[in-house]
């Protein structure tokens, strides 16, 4: 058994990486940029989901003991119509490399059949293949590995228009705790997990806890629809990205985020990490 972790650079494959190897499993991380941003000692190709030229390359691989790659980890392009090289990609990874196996990385309004990755979903249960989808949560990463890091670190702000919506974040590692389970499970799950931290905070709660832990006053800037889909324009984003991100934001103040399960513990067998101690493992990035 190997892994093929698309995504390769990015916040849960990385993770997924680490559980994997800390396993002996073998796996290759996969991505545009493949091994000049992959951690170091970790082996990576590159590969583009909108160029088909590319996806033999994860195939070509020599794992150390002659393994084939058995499972994937899918994680989405951003672009209008991911299911198109998705499904494709799956298709050929079936037929060409006998794959086994495909968990995906959704979010928490997708559904089976619905246009983006849910056409992937829906591909999976048309197609009989073994997969699980997860649905995960805002992750707490957003605050420590994107833009906001900076937000943050240079302006003590937070700017939302997630108003006093309660939203359940989660930690990547947990995202990817789960990921390696459906992975790496003898028996495949072959269901859909909805993927929520272990408790429900608004972004003035985040503020007070980032404030707390740094020791200096961090503000949530509330922002009324039109002035956050300026204020991500100004910063670089295409226009459908900044209000497709802005109206996550304003549905999540209208309560679309409010929710708690325990589905992390049940899959893993602990519980998810909370705020406080990420902020705390994290502090260097915000001083
Ligand atoms: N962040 C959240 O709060 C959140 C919440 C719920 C769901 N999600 C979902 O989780 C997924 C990951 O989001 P994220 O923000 O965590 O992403 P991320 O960490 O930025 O990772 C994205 C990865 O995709 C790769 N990539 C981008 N375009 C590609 C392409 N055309 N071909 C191949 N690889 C490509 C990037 O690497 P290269 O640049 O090297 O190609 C990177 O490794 C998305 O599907 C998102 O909808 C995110």
């Amino acid at each position: 058994m190997a892994i093929l972790l698309t995504g390769g650079t990015g916040k849960t494959s990385v993770r997924v990486a680490r559980l994997l190897q800390e396993a002996s499993i073998p796996f290759l991380l996969a991505s545009r940029r493949g091994g000049d941003a992959a951690p170091l000692g970790m082996p990576a190709t590159k590969f583009d989901w909108l160029d088909s030229s590319t996806w033999g390359k994860p195939f070509e691989h020599k794992f150390l003991n002659g393994e084939s790659i058995s499972a994937v980890y899918l994680m989405a392009p951003v672009v209008d119509d991911p299911e198109t090289s998705m499904n494709a990609f799956i298709d050929y990874a079936i037929k060409e490399h006998n794959v086994k196996r495909f968990v995906l990385v959704a979010g928490t309004s997708a559904q089976p059949g619905k246009s983006g990755v849910g056409k992937v979903w829906q591909h999976f249960l048309d197609t009989g293949i073994d997969y699980c989808v997860l649905c995960p949560t805002w992750f707490m990463e957003n605050f420590s590995e994107e833009a906001q890091r900076f937000v943050i670190q240079n302006q003590s702000k937070l700017y939302t228009a997630c108003g006093d919506g309660k939203i359940p974040f989660i930690s990547a590692s947990d995202i990817a705790a789960v990921a390696y389970r459906a992975l790496t499970d003898a028996k495949s799950h072959n269901t859909q997990y909805e993927l929520l931290g272990p408790e429900l905070l608004t972004y003035d709660e985040v503020a007070a806890k980032l404030s707390s832990c740094l020791g200096r006053k961090i503000e949530h800037v509330k922002l009324v629809e039109e002035q956050r889909v300026q204020g991500l324009m100004s910063h670089g984003l295409p226009e459908h990205y900044a209000k497709f991100l802005t109206a996550l934001e304003v549905s999540a103040a209208g309560g679309a985020e409010n929710r708690m399960n325990d589905t992390v513990e049940k899959v893993t067998g602990r519980p998810p990490k909370n705020f406080d101690t990420f902020a705390q493992e994290n502090k260097a990035v915000w001083q």
